[in-house]
């Protein structure tokens, strides 16, 4: 059997917390050191210019998120790991993609018509108003990123059923044109990866500003913990750990026999008090190892520009003559 070869795209806003580590980034890890695999991970950092024009937001979020996944123990090594950016072969594609992807099919794509409903909501008369082509043309980037290293397999959220969806289209009609040069991706959308719930018991995201950051000091930790909502069962009163979010955070980083310890004293009535004490001491010395392997990075951001590059300069020993194939499918060539 040929080996699959699996891609994520990690975008470059915002600071990851724990529910980004327990859902995305632990089991991508783990994956990473799989040498039966063939492991893609990378900074999506032009797909951030649909969201943000803030240059240094953009630069210090691929900084932090760079270092997040290497200080988590990404294998480097066995995967690649790199920077979007770098791969000058990925903008490429995304032109050559424009002249097969139909207008009408980014018309349907959600994030665009969300923003169009946003302004029809605000009454505003004209419907694309603040719409940028960065966003509009959003899924055919992400297509490139996927199609440039012959991914079979994408694992993502069911927010990017539809991208999926989309660049499968593209690559079809690709093909169709110019004879069986992209492979046909799959979308591996895991309906039991792990969501955690945040501080306030929906589910932890950053949108609902609930979340708990990864990497915070010790001391906003504690404060972040002791925080969390719970029910108002007094000490000494048995407790459910079902729909407690207390357990279900320990649950998530917590061993089997930590877990049935825990349960236990649930039964026996632990004080709230004394389960987010416990919690908290538990992340904090869980996390603490990464916590310092990131402060390294950060004081050292050019240790993560190295691994970056690195991977960029792997990863384009396949785009570089790849690329050069897809141009002369489609007559781009030398003219003697
Ligand atoms: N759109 C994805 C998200 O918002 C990120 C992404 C960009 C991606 N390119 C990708 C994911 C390629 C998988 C494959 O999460």
């Amino acid at each position: 059997m040929t080996q699959e070869t699996y891609l994520t795209g990690i975008t470059t806003t915002g600071t990851p917390h724990i529910g980004n580590y327990v859902g995305a980034i632990r089991p991508a890890v783990a994956s990473s050191k799989d040498q039966s695999r063939n492991n893609f991970y990378f900074l999506a950092d032009y797909h951030s210019l649909a969201k943000t024009e803030e240059p240094d937001r953009i630069h210090r979020s691929g900084l932090e998120v760079a270092a997040t996944w290497l200080a988590c123990g990404l294998d480097t090594d066995n995967a690649y790991f790199y920077r979007q950016s770098d791969i000058p072969e990925i903008p490429e594609l995304t032109w050559i993609l424009n002249g097969v992807t139909a207008k009408g099919l980014m018309n349907r794509a959600h994030s665009y018509k969300a923003q169009v409903q946003a302004n029809d909501d605000r009454g505003s008369s004209d419907p694309d108003k603040g719409i940028v082509m960065a966003l509009y043309n959003y899924p055919i980037l992400m297509a490139a990123d996927i199609l440039m290293f012959k991914a079979n397999k994408v694992p993502v959220g069911r927010d990017q059923k539809q991208h999926m969806e989309m660049t499968r289209d593209i690559a079809q009609r690709f093909n169709h044109r110019y004879g069986d040069i992209l492979v046909i991706p799959d979308a591996e959308i895991n309906e039991n990866t792990a969501t955690l719930s945040g501080l306030d018991g929906r589910k932890m995201s950053k949108s609902y500003d609930n979340t708990i950051p990864l990497f915070v000091d010790e001391k906003k930790l504690r404060k972040l913990v002791m925080k969390i909502k719970t029910n108002s069962l007094e000490p000494g009163e048995p407790k459910e750990t079902e729909g407690s979010t207390l357990y279900e955070i320990f649950r998530a980083f917590a061993n089997d026999d930590e877990v049935k310890d825990v349960e236990r004293r649930y039964a026996e009535g632990i004080a709230w008090g004394e389960m987010k004490q416990l919690l908290f001491e538990y992340l904090k010395e869980h996390i603490k190892p990464m916590r310092e392997e990131y402060n390294r990075l950060l004081d050292d951001p050019a240790i993560v520009e190295e691994e970056l590059l690195k991977g960029a300069e792997r990863a384009r020993e396949i785009s570089v003559p790849y690329i050069a194939e897809i141009r002369h499918a489609i007559g781009i060539r030398q003219l003697g």
